[in-house]
C-alpha cells in the first residue's frame, strides 16, 4: 500500500516584532495580563502592503520544496489551508500556482480554520495513498493583522493572533520505504457545527455583507467567546490526540513530540496533564508568534525539526482545533 511521509519543511514569519508592550498604545491590556492568560510574548505583523497571506506561503513554500530535494516544477497539486486569504476568491492556492509559475495543477483551499493544515495534510494523505498525486504542496498561511479589531472591546481576540506561514511537501512513500522520515500513520478529522457562533468573522458572507450600516460593529473581524473555546479546544484535541494514536495502534506513552496548535499554553498544558506527557514533550513557540491559525503546527514542525527534536523513530503527534468548531489530529513517525 502507499503512504505519504513530509519530505520537506519550511517556514515564513515577517521582521516585524510586535511585543505586548507594543499594543498597549491601542487598548486597555497590559504584558501581565497576556502572559498570565496565553503565554504569549510577541507575536509578527506582516507588512501592510508588501507582505500577504500569499506572499508569506510562497517564501515558505520555497524553502519546503528546496528542502523536498524538488522543484516548483515538480508539484503535482497544492493544498492551501487559511482564514485569512489575500481575496474573498480567488483562493491562495491559485496565487501560489501563479506567483511560483507553477504547472496547471490542482489547488484547492481549505477552510478550517486552525485546524486548517492538519485537515490539509489528511486530504493530501489521501491522495497520495489513491495513488493520485505524488508530491503535494500543502500550506497554512495567516495575515491576521489586517482583520483585528484593535480597541479595547476586541483586545480578547487580537492579543493572541499573529502573522507567518508554514509549508510542507508531502510525497509519496513507496512499499519499500518503511522507516522512511516524515510518514503519515494516521489523521483524523472532526467538527460540531452546533458551535459555528461561538468563533467567527460573523461579517463578509452572503448571510451577513458588510454595509455602511453594519460596519461600526466590525462583522470583519474575529468575534470569539474565549472561555467556551477554552474548554471545548481542550476536551476535543484530546479525544482527537487519542484516536489519531489509538489508529495508528500507538497510545500517548509512544509520543516522543506532540506539536499542538498553539493558542494558548493554558490549553497546552492541560492537554498534556491529560495525555499524561511532560511538558518537555510538547512543542511551544506561541510565545514568539502568538496564534498563527493554520501555520501554526508547519512553523513549530519547522522549528522543532531545525533545534533536533524530529529524531529517527520518534513518534510525532499534531492536534488542532479551530473555529466550526473544528478539529483535526495526526499521527506522524520520523
Ligand atoms: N487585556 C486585559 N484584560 C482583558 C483582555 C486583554 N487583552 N482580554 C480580556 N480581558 C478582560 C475581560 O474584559 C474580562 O474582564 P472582566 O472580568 O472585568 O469582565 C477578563 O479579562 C476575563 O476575560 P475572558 O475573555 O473571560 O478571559 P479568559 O481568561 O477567557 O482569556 C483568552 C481570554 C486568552 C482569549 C482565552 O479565553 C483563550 O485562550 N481562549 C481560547 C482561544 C483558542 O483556543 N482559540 C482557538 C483557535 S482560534 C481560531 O480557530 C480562529
Amino acid at each position: 500500500m502507499l503512504s505519504s511521509k513530509i519530505a520537506g519543511i519550511g517556514k515564513y514569519l515577517p521582521a516585524n516584532v510586535v511585543t505586548n508592550q507594543d499594543l498597549t498604545a491601542y487598548m486597555e491590556t497590559s504584558n501581565e495580563w497576556i502572559v498570565e492568560r496565553t503565554g504569549i510574548q510577541e507575536r509578527r505583523y506582516a507588512h501592510r502592503t508588501e507582505e500577504t497571506t500569499t506572499t508569506m506561503a510562497v517564501e515558505a513554500a520555497k524553502i519546503a520544496i528546496e528542502r523536498a530535494g524538488t522543484t516548483a516544477e515538480e508539484i503535482d497539486f497544492i493544498i492551501f489551508a487559511t482564514l485569512s486569504p489575500d481575496y474573498y476568491f480567488p483562493g491562495c492556492g491559485v496565487l501560489v500556482q501563479r506567483a511560483m509559475g507553477m504547472k496547471e495543477i490542482g489547488a484547492l483551499d481549505i477552510r478550517n480554520q486552525c485546524s486548517g493544515f492538519v485537515y490539509a495534510l489528511s486530504v493530501a494523505d489521501q491522495f497520495i495513498k489513491t495513488g493520485m498525486y505524488k508530491n503535494i504542496l500543502v500550506i497554512g498561511s495567516e495575515k491576521h493583522s489586517f482583520g483585528l479589531d484593535f480597541s479595547t472591546r476586541g483586545r480578547n481576540v487580537s492579543v493572541i493572533f499573529g502573522d507567518g506561514a508554514g509549508a510542507v511537501v508531502i510525497r509519496r512513500a513507496d512499499e519499500s520505504e518503511t522507516d522512511a522520515p516524515g510518514r503519515v500513520l494516521s489523521t483524523v478529522m472532526g467538527t460540531d457545527g452546533t458551535l459555528a457562533d461561538v468563533l467567527k468573522v460573523p461579517g463578509g458572507g452572503s448571510a451577513c455583507p458588510i454595509t455602511p450600516e453594519n460596519v461600526e460593529l466590525h462583522p470583519n473581524t474575529i468575534h470569539m467567546e474565549g472561555r467556551e473555546t477554552f474548554k471545548h479546544a481542550v476536551t476535543r484535541m484530546l479525544e482527537a490526540s487519542q484516536q489519531a494514536l489509538e489508529i495508528a495502534g500507538l497510545t500517548a506513552a509512544d509520543v516522543s513530540l506532540v506539536i499542538p496548535h498553539q493558542a494558548n499554553a493554558r490549553i497546552i498544558s492541560a492537554i498534556a496533564e491529560r495525555l499524561n506527557l511532560p511538558l518537555d514533550r510538547v512543542f511551544m513557540n506561541l510565545d514568539k508568534y502568538g496564534n498563527t491559525s493554520a501555520a501554526t503546527i508547519p512553523v513549530a514542525l519547522d522549528e522543532a525539526n531545525k533545534a533536533g527534536r524530529l529524531k529517527k523513530g520518534d513518534v510525532v503527534l499534531l492536534v488542532a482545533f479551530g473555529g466550526g468548531f473544528t478539529w483535526a489530529s495526526s499521527v506522524v513517525r520520523w
